[in-house]
């Protein structure tokens, strides 16, 4: 089922999501939505507090479907290591049309459960690097807008209050 993508600025979008302690057949319907949704989307990740749901949940794909091996469930995560700097553009299914470059760790090491609760770790370069500390940015109610330098994020802010006046967000 495609769920609603929430926009910025939602107040999901800002609240830390709550870990998840129980993982049940209503955690794996909801992982199944958020690919489904993300797919639809043409996105390469999406948290559940982009769904409406404040839970600590993420799913990533960098292949947008291309590779099954890279289809990721990433639930309660946090990062335990980052090396080196990227500066790289970044987008967001919360900011439709809002493209930006974002300063990000070049690699990252993360720990996570998987959908039986299981612990695992595992590295990211690049853009996976990017899109595991973009997503949980979003399970920590960070967004990537207050990632960009001031001048940067004004601009877009008063772009999407625009957008919003002319019913285009
Ligand atoms: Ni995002």
């Amino acid at each position: 089922m495609i769920l609603k993508i929430v926009k910025y600025p939602e107040p999901v979008l800002s609240q830390p999501g709550e870990p998840v302690t129980e993982f049940t057949n209503e955690l794996r319907k909801l992982v199944d939505d958020m690919f489904e949704t993300m797919y639809a989307s043409q996105g390469i990740g999406l948290a559940a507090p982009q769904v409406g749901v404040s839970k600590r949940v993420t799913v990533i794909d960098v292949s947008q479907a291309k590779d099954p091996a890279k289809k990721l469930i990433i639930i309660n995560p946090e990062i335990i290591f980052r090396e080196g700097r990227q500066y790289e553009e970044e987008g967001c299914l919360s900011f439709p049309d809002i493209r930006e470059k974002v300063v990000r760790a070049a690699k990252v090491r993360i720990r996570a459960q998987d959908l039986h609760g299981k612990w695992f770790e595992m590295d990211g370069e690049e853009l996976l690097s990017r899109a595991f500390q973009h997503e949980i940015d979003h399970l920590d109610g960070m967004l990537f807008i207050f990632r960009m330098s001031g001048l940067k994020r004004d601009l877009n802010l008063r772009k999407i209050r625009k957008m919003q006046r002319d019913g285009e967000w």
